[in-house]
């Protein structure tokens, strides 16, 4: 697997990211309930962490009257792509900043609401930088978190499959990849001292050729294959509460679903 961190450091796959984000379904159903979520109430300052090409950005922005929305990324060549983009169709008020998220480079209450989107499993340290987050935040500031989830564990294979796929996945993406459940979601906001913390699921059903329009669809099959190799019981469990595929000369039709939370919690 291609480590997904090193290509939002390259101009090109950041174009190619926003090119498929651009006509990607589950944004569009995202979207509205991440505004909703938000709880925007005028011109506020919106922080959208790990922004990328700003895809998220854009709405938020176009939803705030006369607000900010500042954008921190790691990756320059993901800024780069979002103010091409701004550039082509201006979003308004948005302010873009290269940074890490475990460092921020603002003041403390600066901000009303905040934000990140399909960044938390790429995170080495998440209860820092959502402690980080609190930092920045006014009090009864609001943070969302929007991440693909694993289904909540009912028994100890429901564990071990969970566990097994993100050892797949940080083979291929990095020691730090690790996709949550929403109840650890929700654990690691309450655990950096978010109170009211809630969630909304948006479930994808599919039934299709190939993986477009999943998040990391791709990622997704290797990770399948793989758990064809594990002990059947596993393979079974993964099947029942993810997908199952099967191939026919080139092409992989897929049966499953895929879930992402939204998770909020207010600052206290
Ligand atoms: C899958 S992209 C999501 C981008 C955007 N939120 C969106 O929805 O399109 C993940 C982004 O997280 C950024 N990222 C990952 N770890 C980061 C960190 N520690 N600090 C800042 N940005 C980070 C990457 O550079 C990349 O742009």
């Amino acid at each position: 697997m291609e480590s997904d961190k090193k290509r939002f450091h390259d101009h090109s796959q950041a174009r190619e990211y926003d090119r498929k984000a651009a006509g990607s379904d589950f944004r569009v159903r995202l979207t509205p309930m991440l505004l909703e979520a938000l709880e925007i109430r005028g011109p506020e300052w919106v922080l959208d962490l790990a922004a990328g090409t700003g895809r998220f950005a854009r709405p938020v922005a176009n939803h705030l009257e006369g607000g900010r929305v500042v954008g921190l990324d790691e990756a320059l060549a993901m800024l780069r792509v979002a103010l091409e983009q701004n550039e082509k169709e201006p979003i308004p008020g948005f302010l873009p900043a290269a940074g890490a998220a475990e460092t921020f480079p603002f003041r403390a209450g600066v901000f009303d609401r905040a934000f990140t989107a399909l960044a938390l499993h790429h995170f080495g340290h998440p209860s820092l930088i959502l402690r980080e987050v609190r930092r920045v935040l006014k009090p009864d500031g609001s943070f969302v978190i929007v991440d693909p989830v694993v289904p909540p564990a009912r028994d100890s294979l429901d564990k071990a499959v969970h566990e097994l796929i993100n050892e797949i996945f940080r083979h291929g993406h990095g020691e730090h990849f690790h996709y949550y459940s929403t109840a650890d979601i929700e654990e690691l906001l309450t655990g950096a001292g978010f109170r009211a913390v809630r969630s909304n699921l948006c479930v994808m059903s599919v039934d299709q050729d190939g993986m477009e329009g999943v998040p990391t669809g791709r990622h997704w099959l290797e990770v399948a294959e793989q758990i064809r190799q594990a002990a059947p019981e596993m393979r079974r469990r993964f099947e029942e509460k993810y997908f199952r595929y099967e191939k026919k000369d080139d092409i992989v039709h897929v049966r499953g679903n895929f879930t992402l939370a939204l998770v909020s919690g207010r600052n206290q």
